[in-house]
Protein backbone atom coordinates (compact mmCIF):
# COMPACT_ATOMS: atom_id res chain seq x y z
CA UNK A 1 0.00 0.00 0.00
CA UNK A 2 1.27 3.87 -0.82
CA UNK A 3 2.67 5.23 2.33
CA UNK A 4 3.60 8.52 3.02
CA UNK A 5 5.65 8.56 5.93
CA UNK A 6 6.04 12.02 8.23
CA UNK A 7 8.28 12.66 10.92
CA UNK A 8 6.87 15.98 12.85
CA UNK A 9 8.31 18.55 14.41
CA UNK A 10 9.79 21.10 11.83
CA UNK A 11 8.08 24.40 11.11
CA UNK A 12 7.33 24.91 7.14
CA UNK A 13 9.38 27.82 5.27
CA UNK A 14 9.61 29.01 1.41
CA UNK A 15 7.71 29.08 -1.65
CA UNK A 16 4.81 27.04 -3.44
CA UNK A 17 2.93 26.95 -6.78
CA UNK A 18 -0.31 25.86 -7.22
CA UNK A 19 -1.37 24.20 -9.88
CA UNK A 20 -4.94 24.16 -11.93
CA UNK A 21 -8.05 23.44 -10.04
CA UNK A 22 -9.20 19.55 -9.61
CA UNK A 23 -12.74 20.75 -9.39
CA UNK A 24 -12.53 22.81 -12.87
CA UNK A 25 -9.97 20.70 -14.74
CA UNK A 26 -11.98 17.39 -14.64
CA UNK A 27 -15.80 19.24 -15.86
CA UNK A 28 -13.77 21.42 -18.16
CA UNK A 29 -12.29 17.94 -19.62
CA UNK A 30 -15.68 16.61 -19.71
CA UNK A 31 -17.05 20.23 -21.94
CA UNK A 32 -14.70 19.12 -24.79
CA UNK A 33 -17.53 16.65 -25.49
CA UNK A 34 -19.78 19.19 -26.88
CA UNK A 35 -17.64 20.19 -29.87
CA UNK A 36 -15.34 17.96 -32.28
CA UNK A 37 -12.09 19.08 -32.88
CA UNK A 38 -8.55 19.70 -31.01
CA UNK A 39 -9.32 21.12 -27.54
CA UNK A 40 -6.02 22.65 -25.47
CA UNK A 41 -5.79 23.37 -21.25
CA UNK A 42 -3.20 24.55 -19.62
CA UNK A 43 -2.58 24.54 -16.31
CA UNK A 44 -3.76 21.23 -15.69
CA UNK A 45 -2.36 19.14 -12.20
CA UNK A 46 -0.82 15.75 -12.80
CA UNK A 47 -3.30 13.91 -10.22
CA UNK A 48 -4.80 10.69 -10.48
CA UNK A 49 -8.33 11.85 -11.28
CA UNK A 50 -7.31 13.70 -14.55
CA UNK A 51 -6.34 10.11 -15.63
CA UNK A 52 -9.43 8.68 -14.68
CA UNK A 53 -11.04 11.61 -16.59
CA UNK A 54 -8.63 11.00 -19.63
CA UNK A 55 -9.82 7.15 -19.71
CA UNK A 56 -13.39 8.58 -19.91
CA UNK A 57 -12.71 10.58 -22.79
CA UNK A 58 -10.73 7.94 -24.53
CA UNK A 59 -13.70 5.05 -24.20
CA UNK A 60 -16.20 7.51 -25.97
CA UNK A 61 -13.37 7.74 -29.08
CA UNK A 62 -11.00 10.85 -27.91
CA UNK A 63 -7.40 10.61 -28.17
CA UNK A 64 -6.18 12.39 -25.32
CA UNK A 65 -2.27 13.39 -24.75
CA UNK A 66 -0.61 15.30 -21.79
CA UNK A 67 2.04 17.83 -22.02
CA UNK A 68 3.65 19.94 -19.30
CA UNK A 69 1.09 20.69 -17.31
CA UNK A 70 -0.94 21.19 -20.49
CA UNK A 71 -3.72 18.57 -22.30
CA UNK A 72 -5.61 17.98 -25.85
CA UNK A 73 -7.92 16.33 -26.37
CA UNK A 74 -8.68 15.88 -29.81
CA UNK A 75 -12.98 15.09 -29.76
CA UNK A 76 -14.14 12.87 -33.00
CA UNK A 77 -17.74 13.85 -34.81
CA UNK A 78 -19.05 10.81 -33.87
CA UNK A 79 -18.46 9.90 -30.27
CA UNK A 80 -19.75 6.89 -27.84
CA UNK A 81 -21.98 8.04 -25.71
CA UNK A 82 -21.06 5.23 -22.88
CA UNK A 83 -19.22 5.47 -19.53
CA UNK A 84 -18.58 1.93 -18.16
CA UNK A 85 -18.63 0.93 -14.64
CA UNK A 86 -15.24 0.73 -13.90
CA UNK A 87 -14.58 4.03 -14.50
CA UNK A 88 -17.92 6.04 -12.49
CA UNK A 89 -16.40 3.43 -9.50
CA UNK A 90 -13.31 5.20 -9.65
CA UNK A 91 -14.44 8.40 -9.88
CA UNK A 92 -17.76 9.53 -9.07
CA UNK A 93 -17.40 12.58 -11.55
CA UNK A 94 -17.77 10.96 -14.26
CA UNK A 95 -21.32 11.83 -13.98
CA UNK A 96 -21.18 14.78 -15.23
CA UNK A 97 -20.33 13.34 -18.76
CA UNK A 98 -24.38 12.83 -18.62
CA UNK A 99 -25.65 16.55 -19.99
CA UNK A 100 -22.50 16.78 -22.61
CA UNK A 101 -23.61 13.55 -24.20
CA UNK A 102 -27.41 13.70 -23.74
CA UNK A 103 -26.79 17.39 -25.71
CA UNK A 104 -24.24 15.78 -28.06
CA UNK A 105 -25.40 12.38 -29.28
CA UNK A 106 -29.07 12.24 -27.91
CA UNK A 107 -27.72 9.35 -25.66
CA UNK A 108 -25.89 8.69 -22.47
CA UNK A 109 -25.23 5.46 -20.96
CA UNK A 110 -23.30 5.59 -17.75
CA UNK A 111 -23.12 3.11 -15.03
CA UNK A 112 -25.30 4.37 -12.00
CA UNK A 113 -22.55 5.91 -9.32
CA UNK A 114 -23.01 3.98 -5.89
CA UNK A 115 -22.05 6.07 -2.66
CA UNK A 116 -18.39 6.22 -1.99
CA UNK A 117 -16.24 7.51 0.94
CA UNK A 118 -18.12 10.57 1.74
CA UNK A 119 -21.54 9.02 2.26
CA UNK A 120 -24.41 7.97 -0.53
CA UNK A 121 -24.22 10.88 -2.52
CA UNK A 122 -27.39 10.38 -4.70
CA UNK A 123 -27.28 12.36 -8.40
CA UNK A 124 -31.79 12.63 -8.46
CA UNK A 125 -31.18 16.23 -8.82
CA UNK A 126 -29.09 15.77 -11.90
CA UNK A 127 -31.81 13.64 -13.58
CA UNK A 128 -35.07 15.74 -12.29
CA UNK A 129 -33.02 18.49 -13.86
CA UNK A 130 -32.18 16.81 -17.45
CA UNK A 131 -36.01 15.51 -17.30
CA UNK A 132 -37.52 19.22 -17.52
CA UNK A 133 -35.41 19.34 -20.69
CA UNK A 134 -37.17 16.31 -21.92
CA UNK A 135 -34.65 13.55 -21.29
CA UNK A 136 -35.94 10.04 -19.90
CA UNK A 137 -33.83 7.66 -17.92
CA UNK A 138 -33.93 4.83 -17.12
CA UNK A 139 -32.31 1.86 -15.04
CA UNK A 140 -31.03 -1.36 -16.58
CA UNK A 141 -28.75 -4.00 -14.70
CA UNK A 142 -26.73 -1.05 -12.77
CA UNK A 143 -26.77 1.13 -16.40
CA UNK A 144 -28.46 4.52 -16.15
CA UNK A 145 -29.81 4.93 -19.85
CA UNK A 146 -30.44 8.35 -20.74
CA UNK A 147 -32.47 9.19 -24.22
CA UNK A 148 -33.75 12.77 -26.01
CA UNK A 149 -36.36 12.95 -28.30
CA UNK A 150 -34.48 15.27 -31.20
CA UNK A 151 -32.60 18.02 -29.03
CA UNK A 152 -33.01 19.54 -25.64
CA UNK A 153 -35.21 21.52 -24.85
CA UNK A 154 -34.71 24.64 -22.87
CA UNK A 155 -36.13 24.35 -18.96
CA UNK A 156 -36.55 26.66 -15.82
CA UNK A 157 -34.74 24.05 -12.95
CA UNK A 158 -34.75 25.06 -9.52
CA UNK A 159 -32.16 22.75 -7.45
CA UNK A 160 -33.45 21.96 -4.06
CA UNK A 161 -29.59 23.22 -2.88
CA UNK A 162 -26.89 24.63 -4.86
CA UNK A 163 -25.05 21.10 -5.87
CA UNK A 164 -22.13 21.34 -7.45
CA UNK A 165 -22.68 18.78 -9.67
CA UNK A 166 -26.12 19.27 -10.40
CA UNK A 167 -25.36 22.50 -12.01
CA UNK A 168 -22.77 21.63 -14.17
CA UNK A 169 -24.40 19.02 -15.76
CA UNK A 170 -27.60 21.63 -16.56
CA UNK A 171 -24.96 23.64 -18.00
CA UNK A 172 -23.50 21.08 -20.23
CA UNK A 173 -26.82 19.97 -21.20
CA UNK A 174 -28.22 24.09 -21.87
CA UNK A 175 -25.73 25.00 -23.66
CA UNK A 176 -26.64 23.09 -26.64
CA UNK A 177 -30.62 22.66 -26.29
CA UNK A 178 -32.91 24.55 -27.68
CA UNK A 179 -34.18 28.05 -26.09
CA UNK A 180 -33.30 29.24 -22.62
CA UNK A 181 -32.23 27.32 -19.75
CA UNK A 182 -32.33 29.05 -16.10
CA UNK A 183 -30.85 27.00 -13.10
CA UNK A 184 -32.27 29.15 -10.23
CA UNK A 185 -29.74 28.23 -6.48
CA UNK A 186 -27.03 26.94 -9.13
CA UNK A 187 -23.84 26.68 -7.52
CA UNK A 188 -21.56 29.64 -7.22
CA UNK A 189 -18.18 28.48 -6.67
CA UNK A 190 -15.22 30.15 -8.78
CA UNK A 191 -14.55 26.48 -10.91
CA UNK A 192 -18.32 26.81 -11.79
CA UNK A 193 -17.46 30.02 -13.06
CA UNK A 194 -14.16 28.74 -14.79
CA UNK A 195 -16.12 26.46 -16.73
CA UNK A 196 -18.82 28.56 -17.72
CA UNK A 197 -15.86 31.21 -19.27
CA UNK A 198 -14.52 28.00 -21.13
CA UNK A 199 -18.10 27.34 -22.40
CA UNK A 200 -18.75 30.98 -23.34
CA UNK A 201 -15.33 31.30 -24.97
CA UNK A 202 -16.33 27.84 -27.11
CA UNK A 203 -19.60 30.07 -28.02
CA UNK A 204 -21.95 29.50 -25.31
CA UNK A 205 -24.50 32.03 -23.98
CA UNK A 206 -24.55 31.92 -20.32
CA UNK A 207 -24.98 34.78 -18.03
CA UNK A 208 -25.15 35.05 -14.27
CA UNK A 209 -21.74 33.18 -13.39
CA UNK A 210 -21.03 33.25 -9.84
CA UNK A 211 -24.85 34.19 -9.05
CA UNK A 212 -27.51 31.86 -7.74
CA UNK A 213 -29.87 32.65 -11.30
CA UNK A 214 -27.44 31.23 -14.34
CA UNK A 215 -29.39 31.80 -17.77
CA UNK A 216 -28.28 29.80 -20.56
CA UNK A 217 -29.60 30.56 -23.82
CA UNK A 218 -29.09 27.14 -26.25
CA UNK A 219 -26.72 27.53 -29.58
CA UNK A 220 -26.73 25.15 -32.26
CA UNK A 221 -22.94 23.96 -32.01
CA UNK A 222 -19.73 25.17 -30.15
CA UNK A 223 -16.06 25.11 -31.38
CA UNK A 224 -13.19 24.03 -29.41
CA UNK A 225 -10.66 26.57 -27.70
CA UNK A 226 -7.54 27.00 -25.36
CA UNK A 227 -7.86 27.47 -21.91
CA UNK A 228 -5.88 28.16 -18.68
CA UNK A 229 -7.28 26.26 -15.34
CA UNK A 230 -7.84 28.42 -12.55
CA UNK A 231 -5.74 27.80 -9.67
CA UNK A 232 -6.36 25.31 -7.07
CA UNK A 233 -8.32 26.73 -3.87
CA UNK A 234 -8.05 23.80 -2.18
CA UNK A 235 -4.55 22.74 -2.96
CA UNK A 236 -3.44 26.45 -1.22
CA UNK A 237 -5.37 26.38 1.51
CA UNK A 238 -4.03 22.88 2.36
CA UNK A 239 -0.43 24.22 1.95
CA UNK A 240 -1.96 27.32 4.13
CA UNK A 241 -2.69 25.09 6.94
CA UNK A 242 0.48 22.36 6.66
CA UNK A 243 2.47 25.82 6.83
CA UNK A 244 -0.05 26.99 10.33
CA UNK A 245 0.29 23.65 12.11
CA UNK A 246 3.96 23.83 11.89
CA UNK A 247 4.25 27.12 13.59
CA UNK A 248 5.92 28.11 9.78
CA UNK A 249 5.81 30.53 6.97
CA UNK A 250 5.09 29.81 3.85
CA UNK A 251 4.06 31.78 0.51
CA UNK A 252 1.35 30.39 -1.86
CA UNK A 253 1.96 31.65 -5.49
CA UNK A 254 -0.18 31.50 -8.44
CA UNK A 255 -3.28 31.00 -6.12
CA UNK A 256 -6.78 33.41 -5.99
CA UNK A 257 -6.55 34.02 -2.07
CA UNK A 258 -10.49 35.61 -3.07
CA UNK A 259 -11.49 31.93 -3.51
CA UNK A 260 -10.33 30.97 0.38
CA UNK A 261 -11.93 34.06 2.13
CA UNK A 262 -13.57 32.22 5.06
CA UNK A 263 -10.98 29.50 5.16
CA UNK A 264 -8.61 32.36 5.53
CA UNK A 265 -10.61 34.40 8.10
CA UNK A 266 -10.72 31.35 10.45
CA UNK A 267 -6.97 30.63 9.84
CA UNK A 268 -6.94 34.16 11.28
CA UNK A 269 -9.02 33.65 13.73
CA UNK A 270 -6.81 31.20 15.15
CA UNK A 271 -4.14 33.25 15.62
CA UNK A 272 -2.12 32.74 11.99
CA UNK A 273 -0.79 36.24 10.40
CA UNK A 274 -2.02 35.80 7.11
CA UNK A 275 -1.02 38.60 4.42
CA UNK A 276 -2.38 38.40 0.59
CA UNK A 277 -1.96 40.20 -2.58
CA UNK A 278 -3.96 39.21 -5.56
CA UNK A 279 -2.69 36.31 -6.89
CA UNK A 280 -0.37 35.04 -3.48
CA UNK A 281 -0.75 34.67 0.14
CA UNK A 282 1.73 34.23 3.26
CA UNK A 283 0.74 32.18 6.08
CA UNK A 284 2.47 32.60 9.33
CA UNK A 285 1.71 30.06 11.93
CA UNK A 286 1.17 30.64 16.10
CA UNK A 287 3.07 28.57 18.70
CA UNK A 288 -0.44 27.25 19.22
CA UNK A 289 -3.68 27.82 17.61
CA UNK A 290 -6.55 29.40 19.10
CA UNK A 291 -9.69 27.84 19.18
CA UNK A 292 -12.33 28.66 16.68
CA UNK A 293 -15.85 27.43 15.31
CA UNK A 294 -16.78 27.01 11.78
CA UNK A 295 -19.92 25.20 9.99
CA UNK A 296 -19.21 23.80 6.00
CA UNK A 297 -21.78 25.59 3.69
CA UNK A 298 -21.64 25.89 -0.50
CA UNK A 299 -19.33 29.09 -1.42
CA UNK A 300 -18.58 31.43 0.23
CA UNK A 301 -19.30 29.79 2.95
CA UNK A 302 -16.41 27.38 4.65
CA UNK A 303 -15.78 24.93 2.14
CA UNK A 304 -16.51 21.03 3.22
CA UNK A 305 -13.15 19.83 1.40
CA UNK A 306 -10.74 21.86 4.06
CA UNK A 307 -12.86 20.64 7.05
CA UNK A 308 -10.64 17.75 7.62
CA UNK A 309 -7.53 19.59 7.28
CA UNK A 310 -8.48 22.32 9.59
CA UNK A 311 -9.60 20.04 12.40
CA UNK A 312 -6.36 18.42 12.31
CA UNK A 313 -4.80 21.57 13.17
CA UNK A 314 -7.42 22.56 15.59
CA UNK A 315 -6.64 19.22 17.26
CA UNK A 316 -3.59 20.99 18.69
CA UNK A 317 -5.38 24.19 19.66
CA UNK A 318 -5.95 25.80 23.06
CA UNK A 319 -9.48 25.04 23.75
CA UNK A 320 -12.17 24.07 22.52
CA UNK A 321 -13.40 24.20 18.61
CA UNK A 322 -17.03 22.93 17.42
CA UNK A 323 -17.23 22.27 13.93
CA UNK A 324 -20.72 21.55 11.85
CA UNK A 325 -20.48 19.13 8.66
CA UNK A 326 -23.46 20.70 6.48
CA UNK A 327 -22.75 18.56 3.32
CA UNK A 328 -21.63 14.99 3.76
CA UNK A 329 -22.48 12.34 6.48
CA UNK A 330 -19.76 10.60 6.48
CA UNK A 331 -16.83 13.58 6.48
CA UNK A 332 -16.01 12.50 9.82
CA UNK A 333 -14.83 8.72 8.98
CA UNK A 334 -10.88 10.63 9.52
CA UNK A 335 -12.19 11.41 13.21
CA UNK A 336 -10.87 7.85 14.40
CA UNK A 337 -7.75 8.09 12.77
CA UNK A 338 -6.80 11.31 14.22
CA UNK A 339 -7.84 10.08 17.73
CA UNK A 340 -4.86 6.91 17.09
CA UNK A 341 -2.51 10.11 17.29
CA UNK A 342 -4.20 11.37 20.26
CA UNK A 343 -6.39 13.88 19.36
CA UNK A 344 -9.87 14.39 21.68
CA UNK A 345 -12.65 14.80 19.16
CA UNK A 346 -16.31 13.71 19.75
CA UNK A 347 -18.91 13.22 16.54
CA UNK A 348 -22.77 14.30 17.88
CA UNK A 349 -24.72 13.73 14.15
CA UNK A 350 -23.09 16.50 12.24
CA UNK A 351 -21.14 18.42 14.80
CA UNK A 352 -17.63 17.72 16.16
CA UNK A 353 -16.46 18.74 19.48
CA UNK A 354 -12.40 18.99 19.41
CA UNK A 355 -10.79 19.46 22.78
CA UNK A 356 -7.59 20.40 21.84
CA UNK A 357 -4.12 18.74 23.09
CA UNK A 358 -0.79 20.04 23.64
CA UNK A 359 0.58 16.86 21.46
CA UNK A 360 -0.20 14.85 18.99
CA UNK A 361 2.08 11.52 18.49
CA UNK A 362 3.22 9.66 15.35
CA UNK A 363 1.51 6.29 14.77
CA UNK A 364 0.56 4.21 11.56
CA UNK A 365 -2.98 5.83 10.37
CA UNK A 366 -4.61 4.94 7.35
CA UNK A 367 -6.55 7.61 4.95
CA UNK A 368 -9.85 7.78 4.45
CA UNK A 369 -10.69 10.00 1.22
CA UNK A 370 -8.34 12.61 -0.31
CA UNK A 371 -8.94 15.43 2.28
CA UNK A 372 -8.98 13.35 5.12
CA UNK A 373 -5.19 12.17 3.83
CA UNK A 374 -4.30 15.26 3.40
CA UNK A 375 -5.23 16.13 7.09
CA UNK A 376 -3.44 13.23 8.31
CA UNK A 377 -0.61 13.98 6.77
CA UNK A 378 -0.86 17.58 8.37
CA UNK A 379 -1.53 15.58 11.61
CA UNK A 380 1.58 14.42 11.18
CA UNK A 381 4.03 17.22 10.43
CA UNK A 382 3.06 18.17 14.40
CA UNK A 383 2.85 15.03 15.83
CA UNK A 384 5.95 13.85 18.44
CA UNK A 385 7.92 11.11 15.97
CA UNK A 386 7.04 9.20 12.66
CA UNK A 387 3.31 9.13 11.27
CA UNK A 388 2.94 6.59 8.34
CA UNK A 389 -0.16 7.55 6.34
CA UNK A 390 -1.58 4.50 4.34
CA UNK A 391 -3.79 4.10 1.51
CA UNK A 392 -2.52 7.45 -0.03
CA UNK A 393 -3.75 6.67 -3.69
CA UNK A 394 -6.95 8.45 -2.11
CA UNK A 395 -4.23 11.66 -1.49
CA UNK A 396 -2.91 11.34 -5.45
CA UNK A 397 -6.45 11.78 -6.80
CA UNK A 398 -6.68 15.18 -5.84
CA UNK A 399 -3.07 16.62 -4.87
CA UNK A 400 0.47 16.61 -7.22
CA UNK A 401 3.23 15.23 -5.85
CA UNK A 402 2.09 15.97 -2.09
CA UNK A 403 5.31 14.51 -0.49
CA UNK A 404 7.43 15.86 -2.34
CA UNK A 405 6.27 19.31 -2.87
CA UNK A 406 5.40 19.24 1.14
CA UNK A 407 9.07 18.12 1.61
CA UNK A 408 10.63 21.43 -0.61
CA UNK A 409 9.28 23.39 2.18
CA UNK A 410 11.29 21.92 4.89
CA UNK A 411 9.20 18.99 6.26
CA UNK A 412 10.70 15.63 6.91
CA UNK A 413 8.37 13.42 4.80
CA UNK A 414 8.67 10.62 1.67
CA UNK A 415 6.43 8.15 -0.47
CA UNK A 416 6.95 4.47 -0.22
CA UNK A 417 5.10 2.71 -2.90
N1 LIG B 1 -26.86 15.97 -3.45
C1 LIG B 1 -28.08 15.31 -3.43
N2 LIG B 1 -28.68 15.01 -4.63
C2 LIG B 1 -28.13 15.36 -5.81
C3 LIG B 1 -26.88 16.04 -5.83
C4 LIG B 1 -26.27 16.34 -4.62
O1 LIG B 1 -28.61 14.98 -2.36
O2 LIG B 1 -28.72 15.07 -6.86
C5 LIG B 1 -26.22 16.29 -2.17
C6 LIG B 1 -24.88 15.54 -1.97
O3 LIG B 1 -25.10 14.24 -1.48
C7 LIG B 1 -24.16 16.45 -1.00
C8 LIG B 1 -24.63 17.85 -1.41
O4 LIG B 1 -25.83 17.66 -2.16
O5 LIG B 1 -24.61 16.20 0.30
C9 LIG B 1 -23.65 18.64 -2.25
O6 LIG B 1 -23.21 17.87 -3.35
P1 LIG B 1 -22.71 18.52 -4.70
O7 LIG B 1 -23.56 18.01 -5.80
O8 LIG B 1 -22.57 20.00 -4.55
O9 LIG B 1 -21.23 17.89 -4.80
P2 LIG B 1 -20.54 17.15 -6.02
O10 LIG B 1 -20.76 17.88 -7.27
O11 LIG B 1 -20.88 15.70 -5.97
C10 LIG B 1 -18.31 18.53 -5.82
C11 LIG B 1 -16.85 18.22 -5.63
C12 LIG B 1 -16.58 17.74 -4.22
C13 LIG B 1 -17.07 18.82 -3.25
C14 LIG B 1 -18.54 19.17 -3.51
C15 LIG B 1 -19.07 20.31 -2.64
C16 LIG B 1 -16.09 17.56 -7.79
C17 LIG B 1 -15.54 16.49 -8.65
N3 LIG B 1 -16.41 17.20 -6.56
O12 LIG B 1 -19.00 17.30 -5.60
O13 LIG B 1 -15.17 17.59 -4.10
O14 LIG B 1 -16.94 18.34 -1.93
O15 LIG B 1 -18.71 19.54 -4.89
O16 LIG B 1 -18.30 21.46 -2.85
O17 LIG B 1 -16.19 18.70 -8.20
C18 LIG B 1 -13.11 16.72 -3.35
O18 LIG B 1 -12.55 17.44 -4.19
O19 LIG B 1 -12.45 16.12 -2.44
C19 LIG B 1 -14.57 16.58 -3.38
C20 LIG B 1 -15.24 15.62 -2.74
Amino acid sequence: MPTIVVEGGHALSGNIRVRGAKNAVLKEMVAALLAPGRHRLTNVPRILDVDLMADVLRHTGCTVEFGDHELVTVVPDEVLPVTPIELVRKMRASIVALGPLLARCGEARIAMPGGDDLGARPIEWHLDGLERMGAEFELVHGELVGRVDGRLKGAEVELPFPSVGATENLLLAGVLAEGRTTVVNAAREPEICDLIDLLNAMGARITGAGTALVTIEGVESLHPVEHEVIPDRLEAGTYAVAAAITGGEVTVTDCHPAHLRMELRKLEDSGCEVERGEDWLRVGGPERPAAVDFATLPYPGFHTDMHPQMVAYLSVADGVSVITENLYDARFRYVGELARMGAEISVEGPHAVIRGVEQLQGCPVLATDIRAGAALVIAGLRAEGVTEVGDVTHIDRGYEDFARRLASLGAVVERRD
